[in-house]
């Protein structure tokens, strides 16, 4: 019989402490509370709580398959209870992310960021979650595609007999609302003229050819269920390692280039993603530089068998230095581009404010 097993991770920010550069102790606590009881009911199988910067990250297992209403009903209570403790310590920006008033059904288009996959546990399953503040949902779209379609990252694309046959991508185009699938190698160049837009068509998931799901990735975008600036999507994102999947490393080696992502300060202005352990997931310079911190697990009956921290190693030093590097020259470009975001991009924050304020003023230049 298969015993098939839910993995979800919901994410919001409810409060920052201080600011938007961290995580209170007692919104974990409040969180690991109600997540303890719901273990011992049975609701879920395990579960584990974390946070990246000011973000809040719950990881549970279940065997309620994805998109289920009990499921998102408790992260939405979850964060709703975190806000009240966040009101009460005014910490900074308490419920955020909690774009509507009550639940109603389904977490995804409310605020919070939502990546699930239902599998059949292999006899060994290795997981990767991988989770980024101060940065926008389009942020794995450059790691995913390293992984699952680079050789120069990935070297079992090559040589390794599961995965040497490829894989499928899920796009998602999250202005349209429409999402089409591309087969690696095949059709690795039409894969890449949309996914290189990365804030438009989003990387939803990756499986093997046999269909299997390999990795999984939210990818709402605040600002566009607010219709303004709300505050960056933060994204998450869960892979299957080893075996016919990418091993840890070739997962992991994306993260050593210092990929250019949108978000930092205000979420206005392009910066380096520094791979960096949880305890130093606390952005502060310029609210920056955009962060991804990545938790390994053996899964084990649904039970999660670890963390370990995995970007917590030397290996990553170099990254992190580029990162600073670069995020030096791109700060010393102040307000101007490429360093704070194109005007289309800057669609969403206060920018049309100060246009609309100015619209007047603008005066045809004479012949
Ligand atoms: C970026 C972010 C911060 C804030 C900035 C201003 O994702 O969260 O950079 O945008 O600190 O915050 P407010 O507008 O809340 O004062
Ligand atoms: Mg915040
Ligand atoms: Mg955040």
């Amino acid at each position: 019989m298969k015993n098939e097993i839910t993995l979800s991770v919901i994410k919001a920010d409810v409060g920052g402490f201080v600011g938007h550069s961290a995580m209170h102790d007692d919104l974990i606590e409040v969180a690991k509370g109600r997540l303890d009881s719901v273990k011992t009911q049975g609701s879920i199988v395990d579960f584990l709580v974390t946070s990246c910067g000011d973000d809040l990250e719950l990881i549970m297992t279940h065997n309620k398959g994805v998109d289920n209403k009990d499921i998102h009903q408790l992260a939405w209570e979850i964060f709703e209870a975190c806000t009240e403790k966040a009101r009460e310590l005014k910490l900074y920006g308490a419920g955020q992310d909690l774009l509507a008033d009550s639940f109603s059904g389904n977490i995804k288009g409310m605020g919070p960021g939502v990546s699930e996959m239902e599998i059949v546990e292999r006899e060994s399953e290795p997981i990767i979650i991988l989770m980024a503040d101060k940065t926008s949902a389009g942020a794995w779209n450059m790691p995913l595609y390293k992984m699952f379609a680079d050789p120069f990252n990935s070297a079992g694309l090559i040589i390794a007999e599961g995965m040497h046959a490829g894989f499928r991508f899920e796009v998602h185009d999250v202005k349209a609302n429409k999402r089409i699938y591309f087969d690696t190698p095949e059709e690795l160049y039409d894969l890449l003229v949309f996914i290189g837009a990365a804030g438009r068509y989003l990387v939803k998931s990756v499986s093997a050819k046999d269909g299997e799901i390999a990795a999984a990735s939210s990818t709402q975008r605040l600002s566009l269920i607010a219709g303004k600036y709300v505050g960056k999507d933060d994204p998450v994102c869960i892979v299957r390692c080893q075996g016919k999947f990418p091993a840890v490393g070739e997962v992991l080696e994306p993260f050593t280039m210092p990929q250019i992502v949108e978000g930092w300060m205000r979420g206005s202005h392009y910066g380096p993603l520094m791979p960096c352990a949880v305890q130093k997931a606390t952005p502060s310079r310029f609210d920056g530089p955009p962060r991804v911190i990545s938790l390994g697990f053996q899964l084990a009956n649904g039970h999660l068998i670890g963390p370990r921290d995995m970007f917590d190693d030397p290996g990553f030093d170099e990254a992190r230095r580029l990162c600073n590097t670069l995020a030096d020259t791109l700060r010393r470009h102040g307000p101007f581009e490429p360093h704070r975001l194109p005007m289309e991009e800057l669609e969403y924050t206060t920018l049309p404010q100060v246009m609309d304020k100015l619209g007047d003023r603008w005066e045809e230049i004479p012949e």
